[in-house]
């Protein structure tokens, strides 16, 4: 499906990204290193506050202005993190898109699906008039939108959650991108249309060979779709692997805790339930954030963890 011993699509070293709020400053990420190879599903999972939106945002330059970012982002042999605004436009939702948690808030709710579909082939592809509403159909058609044509003249909020995502989905391909971030865009879905937008976009990986790094907190969805997996904690990278090395045998004793918390958790119940929270992130030292919830910490959990690797997986602790 993929070749992994191609150079990657996208390499993301050593990440940092920091929040300065007044006289606080928050250590959102402290060293994320991912890869990403052309037409893979890499998910990018963990507790809520870990870094995974900001990841993703930091990827297209939408890390805000009071964020400092450091690191690189390497993709198409040039550091997207040295890029100026002017030149991030470029990248952004052309060669790299992003689709959110919310269509509504990412749609317009004063023009037409048409429209808004219309300005960015326009923008993308300099696509306009019968040329333009032709691809128009043709995308929303490829998203699974029936009667398309009629569908260009809805505006949002005369359609499902569903469609709405799926309209999203299509602004996001109109570009044709290489990469696709997608922010837990099932999360605010019932469970029936939650499976259909997936399969639609394993769909569209299989078809267009466009690479994915989806977000996501929910561990079946990463079984479902994902090739491989990034298990993040508190700013960084714990583990990560291929999906069924991963759920099979997590070395990281925080891939162990969501796991098992998962196979614990009864039916419709909060998925994380592992005792405890992840430290604040405004002051941690080098030594493994875990360790205040980690049945294995000893006094050498305090000093930086060197990553242990094994083949393609990587885990961010002191144990084989
Ligand atoms: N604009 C911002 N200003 C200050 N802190 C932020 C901002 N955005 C995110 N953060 C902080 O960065 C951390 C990571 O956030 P986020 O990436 O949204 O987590 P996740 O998506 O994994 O739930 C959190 O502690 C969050 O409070
Ligand atoms: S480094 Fe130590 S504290 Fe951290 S996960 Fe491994 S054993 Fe636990
Ligand atoms: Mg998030």
């Amino acid at each position: 499906m993929f070749a992994a011993t191609e150079a990657p699509l996208l390499a993301v070293e050593n990440l940092r990204l920091t929040f300065s709020s007044g006289t606080k400053t928050i250590y959102a990420l402290r060293g994320v290193d991912l890869t990403l190879q052309r037409g893979e599903i890499l998910a990018l999972v963990g507790e809520s506050g870990s870094g995974k939106s900001v990841t993703g945002l930091s990827l297209l330059g939408l890390h805000g202005k009071n964020a400092a970012l450091k690191g690189r982002i390497g993709f198409d042999g040039r550091d997207l993190s040295a890029l100026s605004d002017e030149e991030m436009r470029a990248y952004r939702g052309k060669r790299i898109a992003m689709i959110f948690q919310e269509p509504m808030t990412a749609l317009n709710p004063v023009f037409t699906v048409g429209f808004q579909l219309g300005e960015v082939l326009a923008l993308h592809r300099s696509l306009t008039g019968d040329a333009a509403k032709k691809a128009a159909t043709e995308l929303l058609g490829k998203v699974g939108i029936p009667e398309p044509e009629l569908r260009l003249k809805s505006y949002p909020f005369q359609l499902s959650g569903g469609m709405r995502q799926r309209v999203l989905i299509a602004m996001a391909l109109a570009a044709e991108p290489e990469i696709l971030v997608a922010d837990e865009p099932t999360t605010a879905l019932d469970v029936t249309i939650q499976s259909q937008i997936l399969r639609l976009l394993r769909e569209i990986n299989e078809r267009e060979h466009m690479a994915m790094i989806f977000i996501t907190h929910d561990l079946g969805i990463v079984a479902k779709l994902a090739h491989r997996v990034a298990v993040m904690y508190a700013g960084t990278i714990v583990e990560t692997g291929k999906v069924a090395d991963i759920f099979e045998n997590p070395k990281h004793p925080y891939t162990q805790a969501l796991l098992a918390s998962v196979h614990d958790a009864p039916r419709g119940q909060k998925l994380f339930a592992i005792p405890g929270s992840p430290p604040p992130l405004t002051a941690l030292d080098e030594g493994c954030a875990f360790a205040p919830r980690c049945n294995f910490a000893e006094a050498r959990c305090r000093q930086a963890i060197i990553p242990q690797t094994d083949g393609d997986r990587l885990w961010r602790c002191i144990r084989a």
